[in-house]
């Protein structure tokens, strides 16, 4: 089977940029990374592609009148690229919703709470301050709408008492980075369909059938 192709969207540590990037390290693993685009020259998402050999891109947000004058830029890259999946890894910015209808049902999300629950930036705090008791991470389809769209892949972990907005996102990051590539290889294995707003996914038989959905921590 021929390998998805992915282009992944930083602006940032690039920590979940690292961990598509060690399961495509694998053969067997059925997608590769054909581009990385940041918004920022600075972003350590680009080191990281860098050193592992990918194709980098710096589209500077601010060299733009307009958000969909900077998603055409994006847009030509991934483009000549060939890719044929966007993966958005800790990307700062909102998409148009030009750039949504055109990569409609081939943009994926990762966002560190359960979804519906805790929408924006600040997800770990309004975990802690909604008083929850589990909290974790989303994988879903890109909708217009923020952190909305059809969900993929789910894992849970705790909030300890003492838990601070770094305590927690250090947990629910380890989390991330066993369930991003999952998603990928979902969609890559042709397991996903996707029905309005929800996605029905085909769990392979590796990943078993644990409470806390998909992967123990
Ligand atoms: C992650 O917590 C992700 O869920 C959120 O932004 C953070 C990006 O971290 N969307 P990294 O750049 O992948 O390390």
């Amino acid at each position: 089977m021929a390998h998805l192709k992915l282009g992944v969207l930083v602006s940032g540590r690039g920590s979940n940029l690292q961990a598509l990037i060690a399961a495509c390290a694998d053969t067997f693993y059925p997608a590769e990374i054909v581009l990385v685009v940041a918004n920022k020259p600075d972003a350590k998402g680009l080191d990281r592609a860098r050193k592992a050999g990918i194709v980098t891109a710096v589209v500077e947000h601010g060299d733009f009148p307009d958000r969909e004058t900077f998603d055409k830029a994006v847009d030509a890259h991934l483009r000549d690229a060939g890719v044929e999946w966007v993966c958005l890894a800790g990307f700062m910015r909102l998409l148009s919703s030009w750039f949504v209808e055109t990569w409609y049902d081939r943009i994926i999300n990762i966002h560190p709470s359960l979804l519906p629950a805790f929408k924006g930036i600040d997800a770990h705090a309004q975990a802690i301050a909604a008083g929850v008791k589990l909290s974790g991470c989303s994988v879903h389809i890109v909708r217009t709408e923020i952190d909305a769209g059809p969900i993929l892949v789910q894992a849970a972990v705790p909030l300890l008492p003492d838990d601070t907005e770094d305590s927690l996102a250090e947990r629910i990051l380890t989390v991330e980075h066993q369930c991003y590539p999952l998603a990928v290889r979902l969609i890559a294995e042709g397991r996903v369909r996707i029905d309005g707003d929800t996605a029905i996914v085909a769990m392979p038989p590796d990943i078993g059938d644990q409470i806390i959905s998909p992967l123990k921590s």
